[in-house]
């Protein structure tokens, strides 16, 4: 049956220049490289020197714009998946568009769901073209969790990243079959009384500041490898696909412990995992996006693959997405 769905037709990432890594780590907190690579996976990760979220938003969003050969001002709809937005008010996702030179009246909003936020906005944004609401959609995640961390704090500092991703949607025909092109299937989920395990210290209504993130690192590792491959299931089962269609898994990049888990849990093998955690560490709402656009880039993802999106973070908030590209 004939059907609209959201096609990717571009794709693009920034990360700022400055690289921090184990060994540097190890000047700033009682830490190393031994200890950070077994438990994490990470080996070092992009810190911005004053670029803001929606900056980096801005350079990840013209190189997705030139890649689907689009202009801003042919896209009907941003919408920004982030914890890190450059004021409390208005949205990043507005101050974007603003500086990308979107058309005005341009609908432009943040999506706040932590590590999950990236998903939650391509969901927004795919059911929005669905019904016909708009034609084509800007989404983008990005992150300066630099600037919520506690660089004083070795159980936290050593597992957060900086950077931003960004695709382009725009709708096409379909058949209704995991053969069509596009988002195939997306689901959205969120436990809030596990708000306390992974948070910030701080907010707006509380502290009047963003505070710092903390978390209760065992109970967000257990929880996160049944949460991904719980999403992950449920979008490979809606759309009629089994594991042995899907050519790339592609988690949320926080842990490659966490990662390994996922890809053992659904039986896909390593190989067809991506994995960018060593040199991007935990972007949050930036992970997905970046390690979609850098293997997009690189030829690694291919056009017509199938991948599996899963992302999860604090709310506790989960999600997963199908795509083939
Ligand atoms: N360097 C050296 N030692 C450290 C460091 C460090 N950076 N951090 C903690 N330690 C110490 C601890 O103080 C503790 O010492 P103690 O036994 O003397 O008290 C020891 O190492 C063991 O600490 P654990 O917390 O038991 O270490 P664990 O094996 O659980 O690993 C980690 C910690 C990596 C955070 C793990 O719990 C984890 O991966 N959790 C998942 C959380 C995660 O990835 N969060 C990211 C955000 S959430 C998300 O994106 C979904």
């Amino acid at each position: 049956m004939k059907c609209i769905r959201s096609e990717l037709i571009g794709w693009g990432h920034y990360l700022p220049p400055k690289v921090l890594t184990n060994d540097d780590l190890s000047k700033m907190v009682d830490t190393n490289d031994e200890w950070i690579s077994t438990r994490t996976g990470i080996k070092s990760r992009h810190i911005s020197e004053g670029e803001t979220t929606a900056q980096m938003s801005v350079k990840a969003a013209q190189m997705a714009l030139k890649r689907a050969g689009l202009e801003a001002s042919d896209i009907d709809l941003i919408v920004l998946g982030t914890l890190t937005s450059d004021n409390t008010t208005p949205s990043s996702a507005a101050k974007i568009a603003g500086i990308l030179g979107m058309r005005s009246g341009t609908p432009a909003f943040d999506v706040g769901a932590a590590c999950s936020g990236f998903v939650y906005a391509l969901t927004t944004a795919d059911n929005m073209i669905r019904l016909n609401q708009v034609k084509s959609a800007l989404v983008i995640g990005a992150e300066t969790l630099s600037k919520i961390t506690d660089w004083t704090d070795r159980n936290t500092c050593v597992l957060f990243g900086d950077g931003a991703g960004a695709v382009v949607l725009r709708a096409c025909e379909g058949n209704g079959t995991s053969d069509d092109r596009g988002i195939l299937s997306t689901k959205l989920y969120a436990d809030g009384s596990k708000y306390d395990r992974l948070y910030t210290s701080g907010g707006v209504s509380t502290t009047a500041h963003a505070g710092y993130i903390f978390m209760d690192g065992k109970e967000v590792f257990k929880s996160a490898v049944g949460c991904l491959s719980e999403a992950a299931e449920y979008v490979m089962n809606d759309a009629g696909v089994s594991e042995s269609d899907v050519d790339w898994l592609l988690p949320h990049q926080a842990n490659i412990r966490i990662i390994e888990g996922v890809g053992h849990k659904l039986g896909i093998a390593p190989e067809k995992v991506i994995v960018t955690v060593d040199h991007h560490g935990n972007t949050s709402a930036a992970s997905i996006p970046l390690a979609l656009s850098e293997s997009l880039e690189s030829g690694k993802i291919k056009k017509g693959q199938l991948v599996v999106l899963s992302a999860m973070g604090a709310g506790f908030t989960w999600a997963g997405a199908l795509i083939r590209i």
